[in-house]
């Protein structure tokens, strides 16, 4: 039998960070139409917990991202496999990311939104790997941030796999 991924964030270890990061988002968007933009695949579990932590009228609308292949590195390339449902334009966007890694995907995904004309766009992500960064990126709400290792768990997938393990673990150790 194959190992189980190690732990690295327990599952009540991420619930408290997003508590937390669910009050303070609340406050900062008050009286703000807000639309809470799902990145996919990876951030789907994050987003969800996420969204029931924001005491908000708020919209969720989902993007489908595709940046790896089956690899553990980044291809560089950004390919967007599922479109908004409604138009943008006026609404304060917060893009919700499971992971910002070498910051290709954060940066092309800014810019394809600003074109549309929100009223804002900030970002919070679960994870961030500063370590691999290539592009210079802003990250509004941060959960952890994490060392140079691939992980898995909680939405993010290897080869498509562990994506619903509810914690965060590092693979093959
Ligand atoms: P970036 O463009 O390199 O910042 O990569 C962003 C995307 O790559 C994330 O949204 C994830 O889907 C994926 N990714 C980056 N690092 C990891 C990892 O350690 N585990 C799983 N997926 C990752
Ligand atoms: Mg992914």
């Amino acid at each position: 039998m194959e190992a189980p991924p190690r732990e690295l964030l327990s599952a009540q270890v991420i619930s408290e960070r997003i508590r937390a990061l669910g009050q303070q988002i609340s406050a900062d968007y008050a009286g703000k139409s807000l639309v809470l933009l799902c990145v996919l695949k990876g951030s789907f579990v994050f987003a969800a917990d996420l969204a029931r932590a924001i005491d908000l009228p708020l919209r969720v609308e989902f993007l489908g991202v595709r940046s790896y292949g089956d690899d553990t590195r980044s291809s560089g390339v950004v390919q967007i496999t599922l479109d908004l449902t409604r138009p943008i334009s006026g609404d304060h966007v917060l893009l919700v990311e499971d992971i910002v890694d070498t910051g290709l995907t954060l940066t092309y995904l800014r810019e394809q939104l600003l074109a549309r004309t929100p009223a804002s766009v900030k970002v919070c992500t679960l994870l961030h790997k500063p370590a691999r960064s290539l592009k210079p990126v802003e990250i509004d709400y941060l959960g952890f941030k994490v060392e140079d290792v691939f992980v898995v768990g909680y939405g993010l997938d290897h080869a498509e796999r562990y994506r619903n393990l509810p914690y965060v673990g590092v693979l093959g150790q």
